[in-house]
C-alpha cells in the first residue's frame, strides 16, 4: 500500500497528517509512505525527519495520488485522488455536501474523522477529543495571554494581586481541558454545563461548579436542546458570575444543532472593560452573542476572541495526537493483504461517509437528499475525560 501525506493548503492550517514516528510504523506494516515535501515543516516534521524514518518525498500530485491519502483538511485538487483510494481527514462529512457528492462521484472510500463513533472502543482514534483537548488548552492560554490581569495571586512588596476569575461554560472535552490549565495558570475557576454529572468532574479538577439549569441527557448520552424558559432561567443565573468573571472560555455545543447561546449581549455588556472572552463555538454558531469567526470583537474594552482553528496553534503535539489517532483507525482497516472496509465493523461503518461510488454515512445521506437506506452504528457520547490521551512512549530524537 502506498500511503499519501499531503500538505495542508488551508490558511492559518499548521497541522499534518503524519509524523516521522507514525510514517515508521506504517512502513513497518510493509506500506510505502510518500510524504509531500514541506508537509510537516510548520508542526517542526522537516522532511529530513521523513527520510530518516523510511519515507520519500514527493510532489503534491504524487501523494494525492496514493492507495491511501492522509490529511487533516480535505485537499482542493480532489481529481488528482484515484477511483479506489482512501482518504483520511476532517471532511466535514455532514455540512459540505459538494465535497461529500465530488468524493463518491470520483469513487473515493472517504473516511471521516469527524464521524469516527465517539465510543470507549473507538477512544484511540477519536481526533475530535483528541485535537478539542489541545483546543481547550490554546484556548486557556489565548484568554491568559490577552488579559491585561495576572491568573495567580501574587504577593508581592509591591502589594498583593488577587488572582483573576475564569469562567468556564460547557464541561466536555474542551471545557475540562480549559478549566485544568486556567487552574494550573493559578485563576480561581467557577464552571458550568447543563448536564449534572459535570460537577463532580470539576470539582475534581478544583474548580466550583456554577447553580444554574441542569437537565438529564438525551438517550444517546449527549446534552439536549433547551427550551427557551430554560435558556432564560440559565442566562439570569449566569449573568452575574459572567460579570465577576476576568476570563470566559465557552465550549457549549450539541452535535449536530447550533450551538447554544449563553451569553447573551446584555451579559456582556455587564462585564468589566479589559475581560477577555474565547467562544470556541464561534465557528458552529457561538456560544457569545457578539463573537465573529476567527475576528477579535471589542465592546466597551471587552475582547471577545471566536478563534475557529484553536488546535493548529499548538501544531506539533496537535499534529501528534492526530497522526496516533489516525494510526489506531488505520490498524482497524488494515488486513493481510492492503486493506478491508468492512462497513459491519461499527467503527469502520460509522466513519465511512463514501465508498464504491455511494455515500454511506446516513446523515451525510439525509444531507444530500438521499433516502436512508444503510443504518451506521449511533455515536455515543463518551465519558469526558481531561485527556482521553494514553502517556506517549518514549520517543527518538526525530520528533
Ligand atoms: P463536547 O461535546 O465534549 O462538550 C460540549 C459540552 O457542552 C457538553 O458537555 C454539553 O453537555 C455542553 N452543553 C451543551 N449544551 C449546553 C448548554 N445549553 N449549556 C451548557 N452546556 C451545554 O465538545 P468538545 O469536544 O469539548 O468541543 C466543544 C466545542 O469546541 C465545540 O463547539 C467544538 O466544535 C469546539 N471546538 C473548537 C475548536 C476551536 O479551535 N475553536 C477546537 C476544538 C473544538
Amino acid at each position: 500500500m502506498q500511503v499519501g501525506i499531503l500538505s495542508e493548503r488551508a490558511p492559518g492550517e499548521h497541522r499534518v497528517a503524519a509524523t516521522p514516528q507514525t510514517a515508521a510504523t506504517f512502513i513497518e506494516w510493509g506500506w510505502q509512505v510518500d510524504v509531500e515535501s514541506g508537509a510537516g515543516d510548520a508542526a517542526g516534521f522537516p522532511d529530513r525527519l521523513f527520510t530518516e524514518a523510511g519515507a520519500n518525498i514527493v510532489d503534491g500530485k504524487t501523494a494525492r495520488g496514493a492507495d491511501i491519502v492522509l490529511c487533516v483538511n480535505a485537499p482542493e485538487a480532489l481529481t488528482d485522488l484515484k477511483s479506489g483510494s482512501i482518504l483520511v481527514g476532517f471532511l466535514d462529512p455532514f455540512v459540505d455536501a459538494d465535497l461529500i457528492t465530488k468524493l463518491k462521484d470520483l469513487g473515493v472510500t472517504a473516511l471521516a474523522v469527524e464521524a469516527i463513533p465517539r465510543t470507549t472502543l473507538a477512544q484511540s482514534m477519536d481526533a475530535l477529543s483528541s485535537q478539542a483537548n489541545i483546543g481547550g488548552y490554546a484556548a486557556a492560554l489565548l484568554a491568559a495571554n490577552s488579559s491585561p490581569k495576572l491568573l495567580p495571586m501574587m504577593v508581592t512588596a509591591a502589594g498583593t494581586i488577587p488572582p483573576s476569575r475564569a469562567l468556564i461554560l460547557g464541561v466536555g472535552v474542551a471545557g475540562l481541558q480549559a478549566i485544568a490549565t486556567a487552574r494550573r495558570l493559578g485563576a480561581v475557576v467557577y464552571a458550568y454545563d447543563i448536564r449534572p454529572e459535570t460537577a463532580e468532574q470539576v470539582e475534581s479538577l478544583g474548580a466550583k461548579f456554577v447553580a444554574a439549569p441542569t437537565q438529564e441527557m438525551d438517550e444517546g448520552g449527549y446534552a439536549k436542546e433547551v427550551g427557551e424558559d430554560t435558556q432564560a432561567q440559565q442566562h439570569a443565573a449566569l449573568t452575574p458570575h459572567v460579570a465577576d468573571a476576568d476570563i470566559v472560555i465557552t465550549t457549549a455545543q450539541i452535535p449536530g444543532r447550533p450551538a447554544p447561546l449563553l451569553v447573551t449581549d446584555d451579559m456582556v455588556a455587564a462585564m468589566k472593560p479589559g475581560s477577555v472572552i474565547v467562544d470556541m463555538a464561534a465557528g458552529s454558531g457561538g456560544n457569545v452573542a457578539p463573537s465573529k469567526p476567527d475576528e477579535m470583537v471589542n465592546v466597551n474594552g471587552v475582547h471577545i476572541y471566536g478563534p475557529t482553528n484553536l488546535p493548529a496553534e499548538i501544531p506539533h503535539d496537535s499534529s501528534r495526537m492526530y497522526a496516533r489517532n489516525l494510526v489506531a483507525l488505520l490498524e482497524r482497516v488494515k488486513a493481510e493483504e492492503g486493506v478491508n472496509i468492512d462497513l459491519d465493523d461499527e467503527i469502520i461503518g460509522g466513519t465511512t461517509i463514501t465508498h464504491a461510488g455511494e455515500v454511506n454515512h446516513p446523515r451525510s445521506r439525509a444531507m444530500l437528499g438521499l433516502p436512508d437506506v444503510t443504518a451506521a452504528p449511533a455515536a455515543e457520547q463518551p465519558a469526558p475525560v481531561e485527556s482521553s490521551e494514553e502517556p506517549e512512549e518514549a520517543e527518538g530524537d526525530t520528533e
